[in-house]
């Protein structure tokens, strides 16, 4: 059953009862949309910008590199954080818990999603899990000032917290590309599980809603809206080095050279359009990166991560067809535009027609029903 309207509003009170401030540390790195950057922001210094970015809709960054940059100035890459207050609202409303539920978080942050489900559950109903031991600490300390002292279990939320289950709900508030099948086992039959998902393909998650099946072997839901977590730790995916992939002389030493009459528009998207995460899904094991456009060429680079396998394609402006060369064992391109008219095929199916299956066996993706998959990355 997807979560009703009465379980949104149920939300209000929490929301009003716990500010975001009480879990924000006293310097940190609100994301501006104005600028698309990190800035920083002391408490000390600007007060009334502390506040302001505290209240606001904004994911802010709480730590950089995992706690091992110094300074103020933010680091390479963003490790912890407070996610945009409208995330957290709609992943908790898909989250659909009732009273009686135990939930298991898993990425305890700043402390603040603990707080907003201790405030409907009560805090004996709640476990974190944190695998940054200062995170976990400072966290610990947040929700204890706040008079809200969840347990917050310093470790690796991919295993799950099996002292403490089972649990009604399970959410994770980082990315995954693996959903690990320890987390169906540790939830009730018929639990829910809320897990911000996606592919190599792009950076970009999709949070899919999982149902534990009556048995308990399985868990199976539709994803319900994109968004961009910070992913989990064991997770992250380096950058393909291209000097690894692409010969010396650049695309002139590709295998194969063609043409395509898909259109840059046709291909090329916004960071969370649907047809990006669905050509995730049908192109495995593979990253796409879209290059700035020079000169009125736009290159769009793909990388193979099981080999060394590439393309690369430019769409030129005022052209009808984009030139293709692709290097390696597999044909990255070709596999592109196949999935490409797969999705158009089928027309065009949103999020929301998309879903997962989790089960001992690994992981099977889906489209309308569960009974047509195919299998993707599994834990
Ligand atoms: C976006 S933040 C979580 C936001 C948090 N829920 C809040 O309300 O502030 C993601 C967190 O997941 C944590 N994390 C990453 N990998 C993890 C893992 N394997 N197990 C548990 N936590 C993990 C990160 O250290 C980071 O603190």
């Amino acid at each position: 059953m997807p979560p009703n309207k009465t379980s949104a509003s149920d939300w209000a009170p929490a929301f009003a009862a716990v500010p975001r401030s009480a879990f924000l540390p006293d310097v940190m790195w609100p994301f501006d949309m104005d600028t698309g950057r990190s800035v920083t922001v002391g408490k000390a210094d600007d007060p009334e910008a502390w506040r302001a970015y505290a209240d606001a809709d904004v994911p802010i960054v709480t730590q950089w590199d995992d706690g091992e940059g110094d300074g103020l100035d933010p680091g390479r890459l963003a490790t912890s954080s407070a996610s945009m207050p409208s995330v957290v609202f709609s992943m908790l409303r898909d989250l659909d818990v009732r009273p009686g539920h135990r939930v298991l978080e898993i990425g305890t942050g700043t402390g603040y999603n603990a707080a907003l489900l201790a405030h409907r559950l009560g805090v004996a109903d709640v476990v974190s899990m944190e695998v940054d031991g200062g995170v976990a600490a400072t966290a610990r300390a947040a929700l204890r000032r706040f008079g809200m002292p969840v347990e917050v279990v310093t470790g690796d939320g991919f295993l799950g917290h099996v002292a403490g289950a089972p649990y009604d709900r399970i959410i994770a508030t980082c990315g995954l590309r693996a959903i690990p099948y320890a987390w169906v086992e540790q939830a009730r039959p018929g639990g829910v599980i809320v897990v911000p998902w996606g592919t190599d393909y792009v950076r970009q998650d999709a949070v899919v809603r999982l149902v534990v099946d009556d048995d308990g072997a399985r868990a199976s839901g539709r994803f319900t809206g994109p968004v961009e977590f910070m992913k989990l730790r064991a997770q992250r995916r380096a950058w393909p080095r291209h000097g690894d992939y692409v010969p010396a002389e650049g695309v002139a030493g590709a295998g194969v050279s063609s043409t395509t009459t898909l259109a840059e528009g046709d291909f090329v998207r916004d960071r969370f359009d649907v047809l990006r995460f669905a050509l995730g899904l049908r192109v495995p094991a593979c990253l796409c990166a879209v290059a700035d456009k020079r000169d009125g060429v736009r290159p769009v680079w793909l990388y193979g991560l099981s080999d060394r396998s590439w393309a690369c394609v430019l769409f030129r402006e005022g052209r009808s067809t984009a030139t293709v060369h692709q290097g390696g064992p597999r044909r990255l391109w070709d596999e592109t535009e196949a999935a490409h008219a797969w999705w158009k095929e089928r027309g065009e199916p949103g999020f929301e027609r998309f879903g997962l299956t989790v089960g001992a066996d690994g992981t099977r993706a889906w489209v309308d029903e569960p009974s047509a998959s195919w299998p993707v990355r599994g834990g």
